[in-house]
């Protein structure tokens, strides 16, 4: 009886738990707010996002070139992902002293590792500037449109700039419908502090990856510097720490189910108002074509990145990138299949079609006119995806590509100083081959260019396939076929020499370096697409630029009295609602949260995903968790999960209980969701984070850094 009870408990439970769909716009909580506080938010709208007051989004960061990260002490502490901090990590790293692999932790702030390159940027404020930009836009269309936004854009940020004391942006939110003015201040000295070891940060690789149950402890720390001023400036031993208007305590309380939970962060990409003939193209087109290219790609690295420790870390940090994605496509379509995404956009297109025959008459072509841009590009679409991930694949390709400016300069017939100058800047560009492996870049090269030639329909192949690959190296085996070419590629290229190449990459010169084998199959691919087959991709852009425009308009008015959030853009963020378990299929049912226990299940020794260090299994042996513990479980709670509606971009982000304290690092996404960023499925969509906890037993215990929990502030 008992059971039954609790069984019915637990039905009920699920079906009357909303999952909480939503990215909001910082200033838009306040339409949310009694529901958040419903939820269990203690705090009022102004100490989230305030513009005149110190509030959280003042402790909130956009974290290099596309994550999050927070501030955790009042001397410019900060947390994010370990996977957003891994090309920082890898870069400060060398096979001697190998951090990415080991681990690092800086014992006072003389150790802590500057990492140039690396910046973090913080929102001052958000402003509506829909008016202003509409009022300029006029009825541009199109293609026109871009060109106008720019102009306006430029003008708006030039003014919001105050010189350069800020940076800031003009995004367009659902689709051109609104404007908003985002105004950043950017700092620069950003410095490593403490990172676990791989095998901890990125424990599980790429098989438990987007996949909960999850046991990784995702995180690395850097700290914030600025001048005496506490204003941004370049690296300087001078330099101070930081000092945040704002920064988050840290819970050592940990969670349980229905507790309420917020996360604030930079979300990259959604496209939630995506139609079924969008649906239609990533399941058929987009998707299969992006996997299987990066399936081949994946391998090559693999084996070569096997075979010499040095490579290895010279390309974890690329590998890490593709292999992320490389999966995420894979789940993307399952689930797109699985949870019969097309048949749900169907459902709602047929509304919207009742909705405009009744309301909105000049809406009612909408539809259609997607259904044939999507018709119209169909042919093209994957020699777009191929010429992304197939041609651009190499470093030598990539770079030879720069050449086209000296091509068109000589076309230009412009001055033998205009040539030379342009030359010394491709010199400077060699930097692209810093840690390039010859073997790996010439066997991704014959492998992927294969696959170009193959996959793309012949009527659209570039000219050099025949004059130059088949003519000069052809053969009944293809492989073989692009095996030699890449063998002849790669021997005969000046550009892999860079001495070789500065003796020829002069005025004089210069008709040479344009027959150099590398340039001309680089050029030519290129030119074959960019005069035939990117123009309909443009023309595809500005269809769904109109289209979107439209649609997405046509919503906002067809939803007037709902609450209706904009996709994500990388702007801030505000995903609230709660620590929740799920049911992923019949009869499996997954609780909230892992424990160290679930570490050690998956321990294999010498393995590269799930190896640990000695030192970690002995802790754990010895179940040795301190006051890491939670106090009801007597158990090291690793990961626990909540219905945040998150994406990536939002990897770093602080997951933040009703009181505004920090109880973990959000670092990615569930399996049975993978189809979360075109449909948000309340069911199954959750949040996978880092328990605090877990974190700071890691900072403690492995890393020996106490000294930095004694920075933060710890609530009980
Ligand atoms: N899936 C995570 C995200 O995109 C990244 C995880 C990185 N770990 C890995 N094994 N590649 O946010």
């Amino acid at each position: 009886m008992k059971k039954l009870v609790l069984f019915f408990l637990t039905v009920w439970a699920f079906q009357s738990a909303k999952a909480d769909e939503g990215m909001w716009l910082p200033m838009m909580i306040s339409q949310n707010y009694e529901e958040m506080q419903r939820l269990g938010l203690k705090l009022t709208p102004e100490q989230i996002y305030s513009i005149n007051r110190n509030s959280m989004k003042d402790a909130i960061v956009h974290f290099g070139s596309g994550c999050t990260g927070e501030m955790i002490s009042p001397k410019g502490l900060l947390m994010t992902n370990h996977h957003c901090g891994y090309g920082s990590i890898a870069a400060v790293s060398t096979v001697d002293k190998n951090y990415l692999m080991n681990g690092f932790m800086a014992h006072t702030m003389d150790e802590e590792i500057p990492c140039p390159g690396l910046s973090v940027r913080f929102l001052i404020r958000i402003e509506d500037v829909t008016k202003e930009v509409n009022d300029f836009l006029g009825d541009a269309y199109g293609k026109e449109v871009e060109k106008k936004q720019e102009e306006i854009f430029k003008k708006i940020t030039t003014a919001a700039n105050e010189g350069k004391t800020y940076e800031s942006d003009v995004k367009s939110f659902y689709a051109g419908n609104r404007y908003y003015l985002l105004v950043y201040q950017r700092f620069t000295d950003v410095r490593l502090v403490a990172t676990p070891p791989e095998n901890l940060g990125k424990f599980g690789g790429d098989t438990d990856n987007w996949m909960w149950p999850r046991h990784t402890c995702d995180f690395s720390m850097f700290r914030v510097y600025s001048d005496n001023d506490n204003k941004p400036a370049a690296f300087s031993k001078n330099n101070r720490p930081f000092i945040p208007k704002h920064y988050l305590p840290v819970s050592m309380k940990g969670v349980k189910e229905n507790d309420y939970a917020m996360i604030m962060g930079y979300p990259g990409r959604t496209t939630r108002y995506m139609t079924s003939y969008g649906v239609d193209q990533a399941i058929n087109i987009n998707n299969p074509t992006t996997v299987s290219v990066r399936d081949k790609r994946l391998a090559i690295m693999r084996e070569e990145m096997e075979k010499d420790p040095a490579v290895d870390l010279a390309y974890a940090s690329s590998y890490a990138q593709i292999a992320n994605y490389w999966k995420y496509f894979i789940g993307q379509t399952e689930q797109l299949k699985r949870l019969n995404i097309i048949g749900e956009k169907e459902k709602e297109e047929e509304a919207f079609q009742e909705w405009a025959k009744e309301n909105a008459r000049e809406y009612k072509k909408v539809l259609k006119d997607y259904q044939k841009a999507y018709a119209a590009y169909q042919p093209y679409a994957k020699h777009a995806v191929l010429y992304r991930e197939a041609f651009l694949a190499s470093t030598l390709t990539k770079y030879a590509l720069g050449f086209d400016a000296l091509q068109k300069a000589m076309k230009a017939n412009v001055s033998s100083d205009s040539l030379n100058v342009i030359c010394k800047k491709l010199l400077k560009n060699r930097k692209s081959f810093d840690g390039f492996n010859l073997t790996l870049d010439k066997r991704v090269f014959a492998a992927l260019n294969q696959m170009y030639y193959e996959e793309v329909s012949k009527s659209q192949h570039p000219e050099i396939f025949a004059s130059d690959v088949f003519a000069n190296h052809g053969n009944a085996d293809w492989k073989k076929t692009f095996e030699d070419y890449a063998e002849y590629v790669y021997s005969n290229t000046l550009l892999l020499d860079s001495a070789a190449l500065a003796a020829r990459c002069n005025a004089d010169s210069v008709q040479v370096l344009m027959n150099d084998p590398a340039i001309r199959y680089a050029l030519n691919v290129m030119q074959n697409y960019m005069d035939n087959y990117d123009p309909k991709a443009k023309e595809f852009g500005y269809d769904m630029f109109e289209l979107n425009r439209a649609y997405q308009g046509a919503l906002l008015e067809k939803n007037k009295n709902k609450k209706m959030y904009p996709d994500a853009n990388s702007t801030m963020r505000v995903t609230y609602g709660k620590v929740l378990p799920y049911a992923p299929k019949d009869a499996v049912f997954f609780n909230y949260y892992s424990t160290a226990d679930g570490l050690m299940e998956k321990y294999k020794p010498g393995d590269k995903e799930f190896d640990l260090q000695a030192k970690i299994v002995d802790l754990l042996k010895r179940k040795d968790y301190g006051d890491y513990a939670d106090k009801n479980l007597g158990n090291l709670v690793t990961c626990f999960i909540t219905n945040n509606d998150i994406t990536g971009g939002n990897s770093g982000s602080p997951v933040i209980n009703g009181d505004g304290e920090l109880i973990g690092a959000a670092f990615d996404g569930n399996w049975e969701a993978m189809s979360g960023d075109i449909a948000f499925d309340t069911r199954y969509k959750r949040t996978i984070v880092a328990d605090v906890r877990y974190i700071l037993w890691v900072v403690d215990r492995v890393l020996d850094g106490r000294m930095l929990l004694e920075e933060m502030s710890l609530r009980n």
